[in-house]
């Protein structure tokens, strides 16, 4: 393994290390205004008390829901003291980060007004459309620029994402808070939320997970283990507040989960409050609901991965509590040649980053409490079939091969990294494929993201020990694997094979891209064009 670092800050990192506490202290990113009381007390940790109330998004604000009509809706990239932000306007209503609310079927009109000293372009995760439309930041809007989107809707109901796409610049706008959700109904979403008599803001929940760093600190200044692993902070945020806590009735519960984090992974549970872990059912994925709900215990999540899980809150008694925790794994991160700076703590068993303000993936967290407040009503049955996927035929003889690795102090795809002018992977025009990822031993999770196509996961081999319990089949694929993905995580030493309908209704050929969702990983050039015809 070469020992160059993936850097060409390290000069300035260690000029910024030198200057140690006296570097100017920034005002604190769009979490960290929220919940900078409680984090000035806390410092890093991964447990601690929940002192403070989740937010819940309203019909406007911060998330706030917003159902897409007819007429375009304008958002308005800016920046918001340090945090950076889509802020839409409607009538008297104002909006930050907005829930954009549409059907499967509708025409999205989207203008996006660039007020930011930097380029960006917003990318509709998750979401097939045109390669024009989507945002994957071969063209970005100039400052002081707007760009005019307009698209079709095609995908399934499911909870999508939008966040910015400039290449070398995604994980910052990221970091800064620069992303929103998308959700998408249709009649079998409808039918749901009847049958299990859930409805949003109330008994069904977004809950967005990121991990900060503490104070001036979360600062987005990546240091070169930072470029090399990803990002990690040290706090668990959940919908931008430190370790949280919400009031819930004793029934049952929709949680739909996006993890919004720059690197890392989440291996999520619910334990109650006699430390037992509480059953979970998994109802959907990134591309929407699953045929039937699947129970399961542990529900892996890498960063842009969405689940839709239901929790029973009945068996807890009142004045009990249950705690949505990410338990601890083995991230098996191994590029130990990396130069490593005096920060870190030697101490610390892992290869990864390890600074105290960078807690390794793998990192044990508690993440936010539920408290039981009073009795729930009985739980209506979840209906046996949610949905139907779409049948997925695949070459699976002759599977595209596509090694994951490090050489030359980047993380490559087939030996390669993002070049903007050609394209490695082409796809002719109405081809159904298999694909292989394979990762290298030596080297670190990669949350493998393809544009522009739902696929799904056909079998994992020679998977890291500790996932063999949570498997569900004989291809040991993982409860998430068995509903449409457009985000996919492959650990160090595991061969992944998909299944990809590239078929498309737009005209001429389309350029999509595939990339690790790590998004320092991507930003230094883990992404490939894909050219589907
Ligand atoms: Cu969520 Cu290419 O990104
Ligand atoms: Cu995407
Ligand atoms: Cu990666």
């Amino acid at each position: 393994m070469p020992s160059t670092p993936p850097s060409s800050n390290r000069r300035q990192w260690l000029r910024l290390t030198a200057a140690g506490t006296a570097c100017a202290l920034l005002p604190a990113s769009w979490p960290t205004l929220r919940a900078a009381a409680a984090q000035s007390e806390a410092g890093c940790g991964t447990d601690g008390a929940f002192t403070q109330p989740l937010f819940v998004s309203g019909s406007d604000g911060m998330f706030g829901r917003l159902a897409l009509g007819a007429e375009a809706l304008t958002l308005e990239a800016r920046a918001r003291g340090n945090a950076l932000e889509f802020k839409a306007r409607v009538a008297t209503r104002q909006f930050s980060n907005p829930t954009l609310l549409t059907s499967t079927g509708d025409r999205v009109k989207i203008r996006l007004d660039n007020a930011l000293t930097e380029p960006t372009v917003a990318h509709w995760h998750g979401l097939s459309m045109d390669a024009h439309n989507d945002g994957n930041g071969e063209s970005v809007v100039t400052p002081g620029g707007h760009f005019d989107y307009a698209f079709t809707v095609t995908n399934r109901s499911g909870l999508y994402w939008y966040h910015p796409h400039p290449h070398g610049a995604t994980a910052r706008q990221v970091h800064r808070g620069m992303f929103g959700l998308i959700e998408v109904n249709d009649d079998d979403e409808r039918s749901l939320r009847r049958a299990l008599d859930v409805s949003p803001g109330t008994t069904e929940l977004t809950l967005i997970l990121q991990d900060r760093r503490v104070g001036d600190r979360d600062r987005y200044a990546p240091a070169p283990e930072d470029e090399l692993y990803g990002w990690y902070g040290c706090v668990p945020h959940v919908n931008g507040v430190l370790r949280p806590f919400h009031a819930v009735v004793g029934r049952r519960y929709r949680l739909r989960i996006l993890n919004a984090s720059n690197a890392r992974t989440y291996r999520l549970a619910l334990r109650g409050d006699n430390g037992a872990v509480l059953p979970l059912t998994l109802l959907g994925t990134d591309g929407g609901l699953l045929e039937r709900g699947v129970a399961c215990t542990q529900l892996l999540l890498s960063p842009a991965e969405r689940v839709d899980v239901l929790v029973d809150f009945s068996g807890i008694a009142t004045g009990g509590f249950a705690i949505l925790e990410s338990r601890a794994f083995d991230a098996m991160q191994a590029v130990a040649t990396a130069p490593i700076p005096s920060t870190v703590d030697a101490s610390h068993g892992h290869d990864g980053p390890h600074t105290t303000d960078a807690l390794p993936d793998g990192a044990p967290f508690d993440l936010m409490l539920f408290r039981i407040t009073a009795r729930g009503d009985a739980a209506p049955a979840l209906p046996s079939r949610l949905s139907r996927l779409p049948a997925m035929a695949a070459d699976a003889d002759n599977a595209r091969p596509l090694r994951l690795g490090f050489a030359k102090g980047r993380w490559r795809i087939n030996d390669r990294i993002y070049e903007p002018t050609a394209t490695p992977i082409e796809v002719p025009r109405g081809a159904r494929e298999s694909w292989l990822l394979r990762n290298y031993h030596a080297s670190a999770p990669h949350a493998m993201h393809l544009h522009g196509f739902q696929f799904r996961v056909l079998e994992r081999e020679t998977s890291p020990e500790f996932l063999a319990p949570l498997t569900v089949d004989a291809q040991a694929r993982l409860p998430t694997d068995l509903g449409l993905k457009d985000t996919v995580l492959v650990w160090p030493g595991e061969s992944v094979r998909i299944a990809i309908d590239f078929r498309h209704p737009f005209a001429g050929s389309q350029m999509y891209l595939l990339h690790c969702h790590n998004l320092e990983h991507e930003d230094a050039g883990m992404m490939l064009r894909v050219k589907v015809g």
